[in-house]
């Protein structure tokens, strides 16, 4: 049953614009790099021409701190003062059983909200699965089990590992900044994706720390929100039996495990505030405004070139993410994984003031 990863091909061909819409951000970005409107083929090609002139060979300027755990030596390169670690020198299928080096990444992936990998390429599904469960419970595509929405796509015998692709005919990329499955009641703790096939430029995810979110709240708008609860929405892809999922969060939320303070709102899943609440349209829209303010920000940011076998785990619960739409017309292929909470208590956002 365990076997490789092996590339697969394109999905079938369907009917298929012509025309690539300037209407989503792939296609406003990739309009910009080659504006002679043509029809999609001669755009992918050209475009395609164009990166092959700008990939032709790689350097990679790292700074990172040396540290040695339990006898398996290691670099740390931080990706941004804020967050976001990558790890350099461990092997996922093979150093997870040394003692202690399951501890260490559990501590940095708190600290650092996000860690990555480099090199794992040869890392199966299973052993992505292994991974993931060192941290808590493996979890559905989009974390708890009782939520199926339909038509996962999902590999044979794999059905816990979403994939996430994008080719030349379908465009596809989560390009807005959220957080996994806040529409659901109990949202997955953290995810671990991992790249399988990457453009040769372009395509990087993004982090936004949810700590610096919230300090950059106004003093007297925290102490408002403080009592506030809101409203996430799933999309019609997350929709099981006909209907979108909902469920309603704190605004101010407590990390249940480092007991600091996240702003719990994101653009694509927050519409609202609880109905007790008892907000007008105008003061929902402006409230929503000015917490989504910051949210991409560079300052609270950082942001992760991918490679093939590049490896990416998040606390769902301290970041927010966003894909970089800009890598149209290349394969893009990822393999993702939720965890869920191992105490089962802590997997309800809740805020203790
Ligand atoms: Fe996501």
């Amino acid at each position: 049953m365990a076997g490789p990863y092996t590339p697969e091909r394109d999905t079938p061909e369907k009917a298929i614009p012509k025309r690539l819409s300037r209407a989503t951000l792939m296609g406003m970005t990739a309009a910009a790099r080659y504006p002679d409107l043509g029809d999609r083929k001669t755009m992918a090609q050209g475009i395609k021409a164009q990166d092959a002139d700008l990939v032709t060979g790689s350097l990679a300027p790292v700074t990172y701190k040396p540290v040695s755990v339990c006898g398996v030596d290691l670099k740390l390169e931080p990706l941004s003062p804020a967050l976001g670690t990558v790890i350099h020198g461990i092997d996922l299928d093979q150093d997870l059983d040394q003692v202690g080096i399951v501890e260490f990444l559990r501590a940095l992936w708190l600290e650092r909200r996000v860690i990555m990998f480099r090199d794992q390429q040869h890392l199966s599904r299973d052993g992505l699965i292994r991974f993931a469960r060192c941290f808590g419970e493996l979890g559905a595509h989009h974390g708890e089990r009782d939520h199926v929405p339909s038509g996962p796509q999902t590999p044979q015998d794999y059905p816990d590992v979403l994939q996430i692709r994008s080719e030349e005919n379908h465009p596809n990329a989560a390009s807005e900044w959220h957080s996994d499955a806040t529409w659901s009641s109990r949202p997955p703790m953290g995810s671990v994706l991992i790249c399988r096939e990457a453009p040769p430029v372009g395509g990087d995810t993004n982090f936004c720390d949810g700590y610096g979110l919230w300090q950059g709240v106004h003093r007297a708008t925290k102490e408002r929100i403080k009592a506030l609860k809101a409203v996430h929405v799933g999309q019609p892809h997350h929709a099981m039996d006909g209907h979108l999922p909902k469920a309603i969060h704190p605004v101010a939320r407590t990390h249940p495990e480092t007991g600091r303070t996240v702003l719990f709102v994101n653009r694509v899943f927050t519409r609202q505030f609880a109905d007790e609440h008892d907000l007008s349209e105008a003061e929902t829209q402006n409230l929503l405004q000015e917490l989504f303010a910051n949210i991409g920000r560079p300052e609270v940011t950082c942001r992760f070139r991918w490679r093939q076998g590049s490896v990416a785990m998040w606390d769902n619960r301290a970041v927010q993410h966003c894909a970089t739409a800009d890598f149209w017309p290349h394969r893009r292929l990822m393999e993702r994984v939720t965890i869920l909470d191992s105490d089962v208590a802590q997997r309800t956002p809740y805020f203790t003031g």
